[in-house]
């Protein structure tokens, strides 16, 4: 629901200004996919190569979000739609401020990820589909939580018993079944050079 009575203030420091001080574009780069296909691995990865090129980047992840702005909520749908609404209101403001953001939520429904693409200017969001086969995701099971939702342990798990609809139509798809973490991360620096985001 849209507030009424409120005003934005219009801000003295334009985009261009913060692109001046920061020698770069910003962005959003939204990985969605399966748990355990590699999402926060290679943001992670790609962060650390924008910093080593002076790139004021920041990763979002379930680590540092469900833990504290989102500690509120579970994985109905409901709450992973409204997870996701507040990931890309606040993916907004790191790019307002000038950054490149990167956020590995799963992110399993279509219409939230348009609906976050729909908050950023054309060609400044790059959804990335980080695409593993559920099988695969399942024999890594990083964290057992697989296990623990065929024991019917936990409850509406993506891929098991709730649904993950796959992007109609991402800028950039990486195959983690063929490709490591280091060429992911690679090819996401690549598109934002070709992108001009960064140099
Ligand atoms: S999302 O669906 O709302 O985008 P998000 O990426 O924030 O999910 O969180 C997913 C992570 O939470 C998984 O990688 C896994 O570690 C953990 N998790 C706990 N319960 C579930 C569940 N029911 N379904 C999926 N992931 C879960």
């Amino acid at each position: 629901m849209k507030q009424a009575n409120i005003t934005p203030h219009k801000g003295l420091v334009s985009p261009a200004d913060r692109g001046r001080i920061f020698g770069h574009g910003a962005c959003a780069v939204w990985l969605t996919g399966l748990s355990g296909s590699g999402k926060s691995t290679i943001a992670h990865e790609v962060e650390k190569r924008l910093t080593e090129r002076g790139v004021h980047s920041f990763v979002l992840d379930g680590d540092n979000v469900r833990d504290g702005l989102n500690a509120d909520l579970g994985f109905t749908e409901k709450d992973r739609r409204e997870n996701i609404r507040r990931i890309s209101e606040v993916s907004r403001l790191f790019t307002l401020a000038g950054m490149v953001v990167l956020t590995a939520f799963i992110s399993p429904f279509e219409k939230d990820r348009q609906k976050a693409r729909s908050l950023f200017k054309k060609g400044d969001f790059f959804e990335v589909f980080v695409r593993c086969p559920l099988e695969l995701c399942e024999a890594r099971d990083p964290k057992k939580l697989y296990a623990r939702a065929r024991e019917g342990a936990i409850r509406e798990f993506t891929g098991i018993d709730s649904s993950y609809e796959e992007p109609e139509n991402p800028e950039l798809i990486l195959d983690t079944e063929k490709l490591s973490p280091d060429d992911c991360a690679y090819r996401i620096i690549e598109m934002l050079v070709n992108k001009r985001i960064i140099k």
